[in-house]
Order: C-alpha cells, then structure tokens, then sequence
C-alpha cells in the first residue's frame, strides 16, 4: 500500500473544519472520468428510487488516476483486459501463468498456504507475494506491467497463517458491541496482513443473520442492522483507513471488502446461499445498512453473494450491482464475485459466465477453471456478448483500487515498511487487543453465587472446549472448516485452562474430575464448521450424548458448584443445562486468547460486559432470553 499520505488529508487533521466534511477532497472541484464510471447503470423507479440512498464515499474521483487509467486503457488489448478480471487460487496457477495471462488478482482460500503446509515458514507467504508481484510487472513479449492483487479471508485476524492473533468471530464482537475496539482489531489485522505482503483482505462480512440456523451466524455481528452497521464501519477504518486519518491505504492498510452483497443472512430457514424473500424495503432496512455506512467510508471493493434475492441470484442480478449498488448508492470501487458464484446463475458453468460480468462482477473468483473462463470471456467479448463499454468499465474499477493503494508506484512486497517483520504476526499488542475483545464479548445468563471464582479457589477446569484451540476458534481458522489440525500447531494460543492456570494465584487447578474442589469449570459446546456445513435443521444442542453435560450433572450430584462455559458460533437450546450450572457463560468462538475467560470468571479487575447480539433460544420452540440481555456479577467471589 502506498507510501505517502494525502497531501489533502494531512491538511484536513490541521484544520479540523475539512475533517468534519468527512472528505478530502472537499476543496477540489468535482472530476469528471473521461468514462463515465458507471455507464452502465439504468435509473431506478420512482419507488426504488426512494428505498436507496445515493452514498458519498470519502475518497472521490482523482482525475490523476483517472487520466492514468485512460492511458493504460488504451494500451491495453482484449485478452489483457479480460485478465485483469479474473482471480484463480494460488494452488491453481504459478507466477510464470500469472504474467502469460496478464491476471489481475489471486486469492489463497481457507486453508489454502504458499508452501502447502499450514506449519510452513512464515516467509513462504511473502516469498510468493514478490513472485506473483515480479511475474505481474515483467513487460516481456509486450506485456504491460500491471501490479497483481492478492486476496485472502482475514475474517478474525489472519486466519490461514500460523501464529497469527485470532480475535473472536463477529458474533462476539457483536456481543461486546465496542466500535473503538472494532477499530483496533482492523488496525492489528492489517498489520498482521501486511507482514505477509497480501494487500487485500475479505472481510468485513456485513452479514445480518435473521436465522441462526444458518452456519454462517458467526460471521455476522448480530440479528441487528444497527449494530452490524456500525461495527462493520469501524473495523474498515481499521482495515483501511481514512482520508480524514491520513491514512486511507496506507502502508499499514489494506483493501476491505463489504460481503456478500446483498441478503446473505436473510434466506428462507437459514439455508446457506439460499433464497432471501423480502421486499424491497425489508431488504434495504435490514441488509442494506452495512453497505450504506461502508461505502460512505470508503470501502474499495464489494463481494457478491452467493444467496438470491426473490429467486434471483444476486450474482446475475444487473439490477442489484449495477442499477443499485454502483449507479445509486455511487460505489466506485470494484465488484468481485464469490467462489464460483457465477456458476449457479442459469446458463452459466463455472468456466463460462458472460451473464455475471454483465450484471456488473468486475472480477471473478474463478479458483481452478481460470484458463477455460478467460478463453471465454475474450471470445464473448469479440462476439459482442459483452460490450467493449462493460469490460473497460470493469477493468476501469480495478485499476482505480489499485491506484488508490498506490500498488503501481510501490515496488515489490517485500519493500513494504510492514513486510517480513515476523515479530508482528500475533505481536503481543494485537494479542491484549484481542483479549480485551475476548472480555468484552463474554454474556453471563445465569448467575446463582457462582462467580466471580476466588483466586485462592481449587479449580477444576475441564469439558471438551477447556484445553482446545481449535474448539475456541471455529471455521477459517488455519483451515477452511477449522478442523483437522493438531493441537500444537495452534502457535501461540493460550487456552481456557491455561488462562485459569494463570490468574488463580494461590488455588489450585487441575483437570481431573474425581479431586475435591471449590468449583468445577465445564467448557464444552460446538465443534467447529464454517459456510457449507454448519447450517442445522433445529437450534438444539444434543445434550443427551454430551459426555460434558453428564459431567456437569455428577458434579452437581457431589455439590460442586458448576460454572458451565458455551463455546458456540451461535445460540442453541441448551435448557438443561443452564438449569444444571450455577452459572452459565455463553463465550463465543473467542480466538486465540483463551485468557480472557479467566480475566473475567476469576475475581480481579474486571466484570462481564457482553450483550446477546441475538435472541437466545430455548429447547423446541420460543426464547430464553432476548437480545440485549446479559448480567453482571455483584456477589463477593465464591472461595
Ligand atoms: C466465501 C467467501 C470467501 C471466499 C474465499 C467463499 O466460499 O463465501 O466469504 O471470501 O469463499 O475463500
Ligand atoms: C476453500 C474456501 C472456499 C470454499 C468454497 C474451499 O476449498 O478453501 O476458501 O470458500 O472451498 O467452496
């Protein structure tokens, strides 16, 4: 990301007034592309019209890059072009490929590590980054130098790397409701991103998840659009940063992205990339406020979702990314679709889509079929299947990103001023970051005396979760589904029995369930999953084979009090249980600091804070608590 700041930006932190116009550019006089930027947008009825706001975003046109943009253009030919648009998987294509076909932009999916091993070296990540980088700018056999981007999942941190800080998934972010923290959790990940030499990260999910039998609920901040709304704002300032901070993709800054536009979390039973049935109003008012304030903060770039909207995938709807999203709402950044998203719309295959480029993906997420698509899309281009207009539209969009993060002046990745510094990757400032949100994000529903626990207590912590990473983390954390790895190789994780090893001072803690003791722990709840497979049928969680739930009931049978902790991409019917423990912590998926937990249920400096961010079900039917509610402690601490 660029080097230098906005001259226009650092004017606005002196004089305060230009900070208030939420604008750098406030004082330059509007620009006009020599192409129009969004040529291809129809107006909306007078009643849609209405429903959408149009959006000012804080960065603008520059007539400098846009002039620049014309020039390359004009160099460009039809196969160059079309390659800009297209992203493989890194697994899928080499650096050598990457130049050949003058591709635009990679990604590394979940689970998916240059050196193909998730314990690999810290600097095969960079490594890579230069090569893609070398092969993109090598002007060999009249190619032209085009700096590649590269995209990865950094949705809790940066997920697919060894030692990384993993902060809790959205939905105990959403629980902690914090926007400064929001803001430092995105500073800490770009940071962490940067070492590696990755310019771009997919993330914020602006999801609202309306079902939570949708596997996906974890990703969303809450059943809330206000509070995703703002959340998701903040951690893109962090992300990215702002003109108005002078540091708008700046070298510790990455492109964000706002996803799944639009209705991801609203399908029919929670289905993952189902159908959403709502109004157009109802879909507006609930999915629509993430985009609203992202965009009007400066977000670059938008996924596109694989859900439908009244029946229609969103990937080919023209009227929702090109009518709506870039003509009304005033987005100039680029679209890219998601994982072979374009495949599901009628008539399209993986390997050939002109339907979603002309609905306005500007770039598509092709992770193996690469080859096939782009042969494809040239010839639907020279076939006039799609308009010379569409395509310099959509190569417009992503040289404007990539000139924005200043990607053409800035030299190879490993000349960054965050590159390689492997000290910062799970630096023990981002870790006090994300314990803090670890804290934050703990809802205590049920508390009968038990907590806070005594320093000086005995302690048994056990349950499946209570010495588990992997449990503690969920989905996208070193793998896609956040299963298959090897306790060790969670580098740098501290686990809930560890952080209780560490604040009880003068007690003891042990993980045998037989001893005597003051209090039992019992952290137990999901095994982790991600998009895919953890949608479910009902909301409840099966107690009746839960060897955690026998082992609450023995304890209470020998009068142990039993402080029972969830560990859960979401809530589930967990009746009996809660009427088992004396206190009952709903704790989230809360990353790699486990210390927070203890922070918390352990008498010292701090009490619970954490808010449902959505209703809490009970067995069967109806609700145990609504969203909002969580208690505090007042009692004294139990010894
Ligand atoms: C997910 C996206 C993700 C992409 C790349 C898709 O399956 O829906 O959220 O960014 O894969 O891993
Ligand atoms: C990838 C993910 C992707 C998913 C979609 C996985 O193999 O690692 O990033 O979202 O496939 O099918």
């Amino acid at each position: 990301m660029k080097k230098s700041l906005f001259l226009s930006a650092a004017a606005c932190l002196i004089f305060a007034a230009c900070a208030t116009t939420g604008s750098s550019q406030a004082q330059s006089a509007p620009v006009t592309p020599s192409k129009p930027s969004v040529p291809l947008s129809a107006p909306l009825s007078a009643q849609a019209d209405k429903i959408w706001p149009a959006v000012k975003s804080p960065i603008g046109l520059d007539a400098g890059i846009e002039t620049r943009i014309d020039a390359l253009l004009a160099q460009m030919n039809t196969a160059q072009k079309v390659g800009q648009l297209i992203q493989p998987e890194i697994k899928n294509i080499s650096p050598d490929d990457a130049a050949k076909y003058n591709i635009g932009s990679v990604l590394n999916g979940g689970g998916s590590w240059p050196t193909g091993k998730v314990d690999g070296p810290l600097a095969g990540w960079l490594a890579l980054a230069n090569r893609f980088y070398g092969a993109s700018m090598d002007t060999g056999d009249g190619r032209l130098a085009i700096p590649i981007i590269w995209g990865t999942d950094a949705v809790h941190g940066h997920n697919n790397v060894q030692g990384a800080t993993i902060f809790p998934h959205n939905i105990g972010l959403g629980a902690a409701n914090n926007p400064g923290l929001m803001r430092d959790i995105g500073t800490a990940t770009a940071r962490e991103v940067a070492v590696t030499g990755i310019d771009w990260a997919f993330a914020p999910t602006v999801a609202v998840a309306r079902d939570i039998r949708w596997g996906r609920s974890y990703e969303s901040y809450s059943s809330d659009p206000k509070i995703v709304a703002e959340l998701s704002k903040e951690i893109l300032l962090g992300l990215q940063g702002h003109p108005a901070l002078g540091n708008f993709l700046s070298e510790q800054k990455l492109v964000a992205t706002a996803k799944h536009f639009i209705g991801d979390g609203g399908t029919a039973g929670g289905k993952d990339q189902g159908n959403t049935v709502l109004s157009e109003q109802e879909l507006f008012d609930i999915h629509g406020q993430g985009y609203v304030q992202t965009i009007g903060a400066g977000v670059q770039t938008v996924m596109a979702s694989f859900n439908s909207w009244n029946g229609n995938k969103l990937h080919g709807s023209k009227y929702m990314l090109t009518d709506v999203l870039k003509g009304k709402m005033g987005f100039d950044g680029f679209v890219i679709g998601d994982w072979n998203g374009h495949e599901q719309i009628p008539g399209c295959t993986k390997s050939s889509c002109a339907a979603a480029i002309n609905a306005g993906v500007d770039m598509i997420m092709v992770p193996d079929d690469w080859k096939a698509f782009l042969d494809n899309a040239v010839r639907q281009v020279n076939a006039g299947e799609i308009s010379q207009a569409r395509l310099d539209d959509a190569v417009r969009r992503i040289l404007r990103v990539k000139m924005r993060a200043g990607m053409f002046d800035d030299g190879k990745p490993s000349t960054q001023r965050l590159a390689g510094r492997a000290k910062l990757i799970g630096h023990k400032s981002h870790r006090a970051v994300a314990r803090q949100a670890v804290r934050e994000s703990l809802v205590l529903l049920k508390n009968d005396n038990a907590l806070p626990i005594s320093k000086r207590a005995n302690v048994i912590v056990a349950g499946s979760g209570a010495d588990s990473p992997s449990m503690q983390s969920g989905g996208w954390t070193l793998t896609w589904q956040g299963r298959d790895v090897a306790d060790e190789k969670y580098k740098g994780f501290t686990t809930v029995k560890d952080g209780f090893e560490q604040a009880i001072s003068s007690g003891t803690v042990t993980s045998d369930t037989a001893t005597a003791a003051d209090v039992a722990v019992i952290v137990f709840g999901e095994t982790p999953y991600a998009e895919m497979e953890g949608d479910l049928q009902n909301t409840d969680f099966d107690l009746t084979s839960s060897a955690d739930f026998k082992l609450m009931q023995s304890l209470k049978a020998r009068n142990i009090p039993v402080v029972a902790v969830f560990l859960s991409g979401r809530p589930r019917g967990v009746d009996a249980a809660i009427q088992a423990s004396d206190a009952f912590v709903a704790a989230w998926l809360p990353g790699s600091e486990g210390g927070g937990l203890a922070d918390v249920l352990v008498e010292g400096d701090y009490n619970f804070k954490g808010k449902l961010p959505f209703d809490w079900p009970a067995n069967g039917s109806g609700q145990y608590k609504p969203r909002g509610y969580g208690l505090t402690y007042t009692a004294a601490a139990r010894q």
